[in-house]
């Protein structure tokens, strides 16, 4: 069985009480907290950059899974590397030579990701499979939290779970945007291995309970 791996944003969390919520995520037993990095440009959001997460990393040992929304990620990948990433991920749409930022990335001793907008093909990442250790698949436009799942995503989930296994790659495929206790199961089954929540857990009065929900929702 596949194990599932959950990577709470906070995105959506109060950043008056980041150092209450990392604490929270330890409790909570989050395998990923997961950076929604936004620059106003790729996406009409903007979030934090790496001089806010920089005073972060000694807080936890969880490790921090960079979702970078930004043009240019070649230029500032290299910065939220040194505030402690550990999982980069770029935007395909988004990156002039991407097999030039995964060997960087690699270089650097990260694990490089790559995600896809919901409005681009599954085949535009074929090729680089292999070579990345996460695919991350919209399942909103990216850009702000709460939105609505997009199903036929799933598609492209089932299209790199099928990639993955008959080849043997070590890539995992993340989701993210609406998830939730409804959605969660869903893409567990088309074959998700990461999953990102940011308003199911975030936005409950108890986002214990909520992540305990989640998780006991996969399967
Ligand atoms: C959206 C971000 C997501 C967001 C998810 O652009 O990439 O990570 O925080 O939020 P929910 O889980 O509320 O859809
Ligand atoms: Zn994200």
């Amino acid at each position: 069985m596949r194990r599932a791996l959950i990577s709470p944003s906070i995105l959506d969390s109060n950043f008056a009480e980041i150092k209450n919520t990392i604490n929270l995520l330890e409790k909570m037993h989050a395998d990923f907290i997961h950076f929604d990095v936004m620059d106003g440009n790729f996406v009409p959001n903007i979030t934090f950059g790496p001089k806010i997460m920089q005073p972060l990393r000694p807080l936890t040992k969880i490790p921090f899974d960079t979702h970078l929304m930004i043009l240019h990620p070649e230029k500032y990948a290299p910065l939220f590397i040194e505030a402690g990433a550990d999982i980069v991920t770029v935007h395909q749409e988004a990156a002039g030579d991407l097999p030039a930022i995964i060997k960087m990335i690699h270089d650097s001793g990260k694990k490089a990701g790559v995600s896809i907008k919901p409005g681009t093909p599954a085949s535009t990442l074929y090729k680089y499979i292999d070579s990345i250790d996460v695919v991350l698949i919209m399942s909103v436009e990216p850009g702000f939290g709460g939105q609505k799942f997009m199903e036929p995503m799933l598609d492209k989930v089932r299209d790199f779970r099928q990639i993955i296994d008959r080849n043997k790659y070590g890539c995992l495929i993340e989701i993210d945007g609406g998830i939730n206790t409804k959605t969660a199961p869903l893409a567990y089954a088309a074959g998700v291995d990461i999953f990102v929540a940011g308003s199911a857990i975030f936005g409950s009065p108890d986002p214990e309970a909520a992540m305990g929900m989640l998780r006991a929702s996969i399967k």
